[in-house]
């Protein structure tokens, strides 16, 4: 990291710290479900999304102390504007800029997703957090010390005191934290959002275009409105598993090999590199994988090879009028939604 850099993290904690005063002067916290989407998962009855929970989680969310380094946040990793995804890097960079192996996800509308992580490793969004602070690469951290940590600050434990009515933080409450400023990263006011709720949003001839070839050739996969069917599927990025056997890694069972979460479209535009090794850079070079670049192996989904040809077969244009489409699900909103931003 240049030293430019680190002066600006620096500053930023320190105007973090300034600003640290939990005042609660606006209307509660509030979970609007988009009609276009289906029954969420998690269960908000169990975790109820408070005012105080919320900015208690968003706080944590944005604190460097969270991590050994004492830079490393969340939201290190998760930057709002490129929708909480580490914009600029093929795979994560973690504390002391160490890497990790994989491209860092997307957090959004995680209410719906029954697993997380490209592997599926994790299957409550609750002890997601416990992956990133206690990886090496990532915050190289334990919960033990986070946890006192937190305890050691009289703002934290007065925060925790207000939003959980507790003495000493512990896990759950820390953990419950994170997941109600989560649970509200919802993303579902797109220009297409608003075509398909008939919120006045307008699709242009070529983004129609691209939205019915997209229907015919992506969404068995990239299904619903999440675009995403939640399963696991290998759609020929590579066919060497040596260095990452993707779902295998977590069911042990070899017919998995290579096998990746079928990742949400929304905020596409926004979330480059792509894949779980970030390796493509442009929507343009995931189309021509798509078409031309797709590799054969025991565990390819079949419906990346019909008719014994590998791949989906589309023209110059229709690659045009799907990337036009991916781009209508940009939600510019929740982007830049003052709610979700560290300041
Ligand atoms: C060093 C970078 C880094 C940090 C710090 C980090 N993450 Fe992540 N996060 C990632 C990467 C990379 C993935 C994907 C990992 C994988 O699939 O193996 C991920 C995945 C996730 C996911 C899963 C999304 C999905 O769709 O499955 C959530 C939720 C998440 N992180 C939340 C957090 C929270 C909360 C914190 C802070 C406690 C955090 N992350 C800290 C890099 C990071
Ligand atoms: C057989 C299922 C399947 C089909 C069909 C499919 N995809 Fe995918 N898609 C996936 C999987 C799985 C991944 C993640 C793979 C990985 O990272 O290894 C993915 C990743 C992507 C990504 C990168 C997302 C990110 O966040 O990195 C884009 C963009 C994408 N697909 C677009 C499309 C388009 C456009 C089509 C139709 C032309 C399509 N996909 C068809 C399964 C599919």
């Amino acid at each position: 990291m240049s030293f430019k850099k680190s002066l600006w993290i620096l500053t930023g904690s320190l105007l973090g710290l300034l600003a640290f005063d939990f005042k609660y002067t606006d209307p509660p916290w509030e979970v609007k479900l988009p009609s276009n989407l289906p029954k969420p998962v998690y269960s908000l009855n169990d975790n109820p999304i408070t005012e105080k929970g919320f900015l208690l989680g968003k706080k944590l969310f944005y604190d460097g102390n969270l991590s050994s380094n004492g830079i490393v946040s969340c939201g290190f990793c998760h930057q709002q504007p490129s929708a909480f995804t580490q914009h600029g890097h093929d795979v994560s960079h973690g504390v002391n800029d160490r890497l990790g192996k994989r491209n860092s996800l997307a957090i959004s509308n995680v209410i719906w997703q029954k697993t997380f992580f490209w592997d599926g490793g994790v299957n409550h969004l609750d002890f997601v957090p416990l992956n990133a602070l206690e990886n090496p690469v990532e915050m190289d951290e334990t919960l033990e010390n986070v946890l006192r940590k937190l305890n050691q600050s009289e703002k934290y434990r007065i925060a925790f005191r207000e939003a959980f009515q507790v003495e000493e933080i512990q896990s759950a409450q820390f953990l419950s934290a994170l997941s109600q400023f989560m649970a509200t990263l919802i993303s579902a006011n797109s220009r297409y959002d608003k075509y398909v709720r008939n919120e006045g949003g307008q699709l242009s001839g070529q983004e129609l275009s691209g939205l019915a070839i997209f229907k015919q050739k992506c969404s068995t996969c990239h299904a619903t409105d999440l675009f995403t069917d939640g399963s696991y599927r290998n759609n020929g990025i590579s066919n060497d598993f040596r260095y990452d056997k993707g779902r295998e890694e977590i069911t042990l069972n070899v017919n998995d090999r290579g096998k990746f979460k079928v990742p949400s479209l929304r905020n596409i535009e926004y979330t480059d590199p792509y894949m779980h090794n970030g390796s493509f850079y442009t929507l343009e070079e995931v189309l021509d994988h798509y078409t031309d670049g797709v590799k054969d192996s025991e565990t390819l989904d079949p419906v990346l090879k019909q008719n014994a040809k590998l791949g989906i077969t589309l023209n110059e244009q229709e690659k045009k009028d799907i990337v036009a489409f991916l781009k209508t699900l940009t939600d510019h909103e929740f982007l830049r939604d003052k709610r979700f931003s560290e300041y």
